[in-house]
C-alpha cells in the first residue's frame, strides 16, 4: 500500500514512518532535509505545506491509498503570535490534503488535539462538544472540520501531550523533565492540569490501526491514564530512581503563558480501546516502559 505521511521529521510522523517503512511504499513528507533516521529510510519529499496548492498537488500526484497527516504548527505560543501562519498550516493545508484525498480516493487519518476542548469539565469523550480557546486550538478544530467535511473516508485521531524517548525529534516536556531529574535538578510541574499524555510511538501505532480499521469520524487516541503533570513527573522520578521531592508543584494560573492551556482536557479512550484492541491506548505504566526502552535505544518493530 502506498501511504503519504506528513510531518515525517516530527514526533508522531517519524514514528508512523518507522512503523510503516519496509512493509509499505511510504512517502515521508516534511520541510527541509530529512532530519530523523526514519524519514530518511522512506522515500523522502520536502514540501512546504504552508503552500496549500503544493500540498494538494503532492497528494494528487502521488495518488496514495492513504494519507496520515501529522504535520501541523504545534507551538501553541507561536500560533498565538502568528494566527495567519497557524491558520494556513492547521486549516488550509489540512483542507487541501483532504480535497486531494477525495480526488484520488485516498483514506485520510488526520491528527488532532485535546486542545479542541476548553478544559473546564474534562475528561472528554468523542461526543462532547469542542470549545477551543486560543489560536492553535481554534485552527486545529477548523482543520478537523475541513478534514471530515472534504475527505469522504476520514478519521480524526485526537491525541494529547505527546512525549517520546527519541532524541532525534523535538524535545518534549517529559524528556526534558526526565533528564533534569536524572541530573538531580528540580522540575516545576502543574499540579492542577489534568491530561492524558500520549507516547508518540503509541499514537503512531493507533493511527496505523485506525487507518486499517475503516472507522470514520473522531476517535480519541490518547494515553489511557489521566494524570496531573505533577503525578506524571512523580512517575518519572520513580523511573529515574530519584526523590519525588525534586518535583515542585505550581499552579497554571501562577505562570504567565501566551496561549491558553486547558486545565482538565483529559480524553476518554474507551472507544479506541474497543476498536483498536491490542494496538489501542496504553496505560501510563506500559507507555513509560516503552519510553525508557526508547531512551536506551531499543528499536521499534515494524507492524
Ligand atoms: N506535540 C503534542 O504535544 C501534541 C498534542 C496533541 C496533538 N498533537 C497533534 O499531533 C500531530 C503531530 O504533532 P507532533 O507533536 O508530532 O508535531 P511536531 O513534532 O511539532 O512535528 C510537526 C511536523 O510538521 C511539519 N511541518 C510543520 N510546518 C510545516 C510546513 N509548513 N510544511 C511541511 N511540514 C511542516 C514539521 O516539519 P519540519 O520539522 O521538517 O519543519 C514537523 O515534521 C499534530 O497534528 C499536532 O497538532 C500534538
Amino acid at each position: 500500500m502506498k501511504v503519504v505521511v506528513t510531518g515525517a521529521n516530527g514526533l508522531v510522523g517519524s514514528a508512523v514512518v518507522a512503523r510503516l517503512a519496509g512493509a509499505h511504499d511510504v512517502v515521508a513528507v516534511s520541510r527541509g532535509p530529512a532530519r530523523v533516521r526514519a524519514a530518511g529510510a522512506a522515500r523522502y519529499v520536502s514540501v512546504d505545506l504552508d503552500d496549500a496548492v503544493a500540498a494538494e498537488a503532492l497528494v494528487r500526484s502521488e495518488a496514495p491509498a492513504a494519507v496520515v497527516h501529522c504535520a501541523a504548527m504545534t507551538d501553541v505560543d507561536a500560533c498565538e503570535r502568528d494566527a495567519a501562519a497557524a491558520y494556513r498550516m492547521n486549516h488550509d493545508a489540512t483542507a487541501a490534503i483532504a480535497r486531494a484525498c477525495a480526488a484520488v480516493n485516498a483514506r485520510l487519518v488526520a491528527l488532532s488535539t485535546d486542545y479542541v476542548f476548553d478544559g473546564e469539565a474534562g475528561p472528554y469523550g468523542e461526543d462532547d462538544v469542542p470549545n477551543p480557546r486560543g489560536v492553535y486550538a481554534r485552527t486545529k478544530r477548523l482543520g478537523e472540520e475541513a478534514a471530515l467535511l472534504l475527505a469522504p473516508d476520514c478519521a480524526v485521531a485526537r491525541i494529547a501531550v505527546v512525549y517520546s524517548g527519541s532524541r532525534e525529534t523535538k524535545r518534549t516536556f517529559a524528556l526534558a523533565a526526565y533528564d533534569a531529574l536524572c541530573a538531580g535538578t528540580e522540575v516545576r510541574a502543574f499540579v492542577d492540569q489534568s491530561v492524558t499524555p500520549t507516547l508518540a510511538d503509541s499514537a503512531a501505532e493507533m493511527a496505523i490501526a485506525l487507518l486499517a480499521s475503516g472507522y470514520r469520524g473522531v476517535l480519541h487516541c490518547a494515553g489511557a491514564t489521566e494524570v496531573t503533570r505533577v503525578a506524571f513527573c512523580h512517575a518519572l522520578c520513580d523511573l529515574a530512581g530519584v526523590s519525588r521531592a525534586l518535583v515542585v508543584p505550581v499552579r497554571l494560573a501562577d505562570v504567565k503563558l501566551l496561549a491558553p492551556r486547558p486545565l482538565r482536557s483529559a480524553l476518554t479512550v474507551d472507544r479506541a480501546r474497543m476498536l483498536l484492541g491490542a494496538s489501542g491506548p496504553l496505560a501510563l505504566s506500559n507507555a513509560l516502559a516503552r519510553f525508557v526502552a526508547e531512551l536506551q535505544g531499543a528499536s521499534v518493530s515494524a507492524s
